[in-house]
């Protein structure tokens, strides 16, 4: 299956087929012509796929890889000087290519040093974690870390192709499989009623396996409408941030320790769901169907935060300020809008979270 998300000079074709990976090559080769090429992945991800993509490239290319150690904390400022050695010991220049092979920690940081590396060089994305695919490496967000907060140094850098393999999401561990299926379930939540019922009926993340590819497809099919529309973020890109305002408190609260990303927006979803039934904002029984769908694809519903303190949280980020709150919420199930209020949109809520 292929797409072309149409940014008119960056424009760029995503395939998402079961096996590609191992014919990386051919689709490669129609995006770039030049010889060198640096594989840049985690130490979970390359020993079990780097190997195949080397060798698959290899008889066409000059390849060269470098491996940071898996998760966020790899998604650091402090990592890129390495990786631009790297890039430099292996005499990368602007004609070359990176390709990005992990996850959304790895998509972000390589994304992020092929837009600084030389004042920007190509880089392909093969996404491997279900995040990853069906969101993290399409929309051209390139970001990595500082000490005092997540995604504070990045760029809008797009890249010249996204390879889709979901075969390898087999080894992806069930922890992460779940955290991607909660983004699975936002865009039946926010765009596609239909989309929703085929999940519930599924069941699981093994009930939906026949239908994998089509699954992400719609997704990143939604991701590319918004992105197209909203390159830069500044309209309705914002309706992907649905569960996002609560999700963001929980997480920081937690000091990001306790709910993954995944777990904070499906807590999001259904708590924002509820409040909003509560005020005649989303129609009613929608909140019941979120808790339903989550439940049965392992991801939380609520976190046991008192109200007062959550509150306390959502004041003080510094995305509310003046009081002033945009909040994603659903009309029905599938038809999403944004609602303008303030913090004391939350007060209503009764108890914990
Ligand atoms: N740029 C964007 O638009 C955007 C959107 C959403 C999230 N993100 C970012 O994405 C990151 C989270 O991404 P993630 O959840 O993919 O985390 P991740 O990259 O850390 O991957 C999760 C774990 O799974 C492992 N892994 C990945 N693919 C595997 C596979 N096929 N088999 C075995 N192990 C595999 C990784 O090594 C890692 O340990 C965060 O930093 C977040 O900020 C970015």
């Amino acid at each position: 299956m292929e797409m072309t998300v149409d940014l008119g000079e960056k424009s760029y074709p995503i395939y998402i087929e079961n096996g590609i990976l191992k014919d990386a090559k051919s689709y490669v080769e129609k995006v770039y012509t030049g010889r060198r090429i640096m594989i840049i992945s985690d130490d979970h991800v390359y020993p079990i796929y780097g190997e195949t993509l080397r060798a698959n490239l290899a008889g066409e290319y000059e390849c060269h890889h470098y491996v940071v150690p898996h998760g966020e904390l790899s998604k650091n400022f402090q990592v890129l000087p390495g990786i631009y050695s790297a890039m430099l010991e292996a005499k990368i220049t602007r004609s070359d290519l990176i390709i990005a092979l992990g996850g959304g920690v790895i998509g972000d940081l390589v994304g992020f040093a092929a837009s600084s590396y030389l004042r920007g060089i190509p880089f392909i994305q093969i996404p491997t974690s279900l995040l990853a695919q069906v969101d993290s490496s399409v929309g051209g967000k390139v970001a990595v870390d500082l000490p005092q907060g997540k995604n504070l140094v990045g760029a809008f850098y797009q890249p010249k192709l996204v390879l889709i393999d979901p075969t390898v999401l087999a080894t992806l561990p069930e922890k992460f499989i779940n955290d991607g299926m909660g983004e699975v379930i936002k865009y039946g939540c926010i765009f596609d009623e239909a989309l929703f019922d085929t999940l519930l009926a599924a069941g699981s993340f093994e009930g939906l396996k026949p239908s994998l590819e089509e699954i992400i497809y719609k997704c990143v099919d939604y991701k590319r409408i918004v992105v197209e529309e909203d390159q830069f973020d500044f309209g309705r890109r914002i309706l992907l941030n649905f569960g996002h305002t609560l999700a963001h408190t929980i997480e920081q609260h937690f000091h990001y320790e306790r709910e993954s990303h995944g777990e904070a927006v499906a807590i999001g979803m259904y708590q924002i769901s509820k409040l909003a039934e509560k005020k005649g904002l989303t129609q009613e029984g929608t909140a019941e169907r979120i808790r339903a769908i989550l439940e049965s694809y392992h991801l939380p519903i609520r976190c046991g935060l008192p109200i007062e303190e959550l509150l306390g949280a959502i004041h003080l980020d510094k995305k509310n300020l003046d009081g002033h709150l945009k909040v994603v919420l659903l009309r029905k199930m599938g038809d999403s809008y944004v609602y303008e209020t303030d913090h004391s949109f939350f007060a209503d809520a009764e108890g914990s979270l």
